[in-house]
């Protein structure tokens, strides 16, 4: 089988997608197909002729038109299968505004929220702290925890850089958990203790700066519920392929979906594979599992 490895583009996140998409090319060698890794470096038209030829593309970019539906759609158009979530769940869950306000109409939590435009009037009667983030960023780029009014239009300032719509979100105060989907297969819960206040940039790609706990330590009737309604949130945002879902876990219990992610990260430190592995698969099998969903899913 011929397969295509689609990484770089032109997004914040280029680095991390050529560290994933790499990682991808090697597992897809030992698992003996014909590897075809494709940087993109502008239009993904200028790189289509070498995608038409293959069986599948694996989809490795992150962030931007690689993960927005931009790049789905026009793969659909040309009947390539890709692997990972169509146009329209990808364009809903780039979108954090929009994915939340889905999953709160499915009776879901998911903190309470703001969508500003970095010129408008600042809510008023705020409570702090909250966390000011770009509505369609990934990788903690552009995200704080405001702890007060004077550190609001700062924080605004920061998330502005990267978009024009800006989430003012309350701040949960507890464990930082993800749950990852391949297929109708969910994983078991990984919790990150990151080494600093948030799991940010640095936290999340270098090695050492976060803990990891594989299953979570979390009580089991807890973690049956928690990994069903994480099934039921990827479903309601129609999602396919798979995807990793992040929440917050509060000490009543209760977890609150921060966002979706459906080209979670497939690097040596990222969660899906970690939370594959810790169920004794490898690697190589993982991102089988994802190329075999997309042929026949
Ligand atoms: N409402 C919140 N309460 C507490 N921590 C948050 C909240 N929102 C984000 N964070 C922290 O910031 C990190 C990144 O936020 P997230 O919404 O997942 O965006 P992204 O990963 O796309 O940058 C989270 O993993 C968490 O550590
Ligand atoms: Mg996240």
């Amino acid at each position: 089988m011929n397969v295509a490895i689609l990484m770089g583009g032109t997004s914040t996140e280029r680095e991390i997608s050529i560290s994933t998409g790499t990682a991808v090319a090697k597992a897809c060698e030992q698992l003996n197909y014909e590897v075809d890794s494709v940087m993109l470096n502008d239009s993904i038209e200028s790189v289509l002729p070498r995608l038409r030829n293959m069986d599948i593309v694996f989809n490795a970019l992150h962030g931007g038109e690689g993960e927005n539906g931009d790049i789905q759609r026009c793969l659909d158009e040309e009947n390539i299968v890709y692997t990972g979530s169509g146009p329209e769940a990808s364009y809903l869950c780039m979108n954090k505004h929009l994915s939340k306000g889905v999953v709160r109409e499915a009776e879901f939590d998911t903190p309470d929220w703001y969508l500003i435009n970095p010129s408008d009037d600042i809510p008023k009667n705020l409570i702090f702290p909250l966390v000011v983030k770009p509505n369609d960023q990934g990788s903690t780029v552009g995200l704080s925890i405001v702890h007060n009014e004077d550190e609001l239009i700062p924080a605004i300032d920061r998330a502005s850089v990267h978009s024009d719509k800006i989430l003012l979100e309350t701040f949960i105060p507890g464990r930082e958990i993800t749950v990852a989907i391949v297929g109708k297969d969910v994983f078991p819960i990984v919790e990150i203790v990151p080494s600093h206040e948030l799991y940010d940039y640095e936290c999340k790609y270098t090695t050492g700066m976060s803990r990891y706990e594989c299953p979570a330590k979390i009580p089991e009737a807890l973690t049956n519920q928690i990994q069903n309604d994480a099934l039921r949130m990827y479903e309601a945002l129609n999602c396919s392929g798979y995807g990793r879902v992040d929440f917050r876990l509060d000490d009543n219990g209760r977890y609150w979906f921060l966002e979706m992610n459906t080209l979670p990260g497939m690097t040596d430190t990222s969660l899906v594979p970690k939370a594959y592995q810790s169920g004794g698969g490898t690697f190589s099998e993982l991102i089988n599992k994802i190329i075999t969903e997309a042929l026949n899913g």
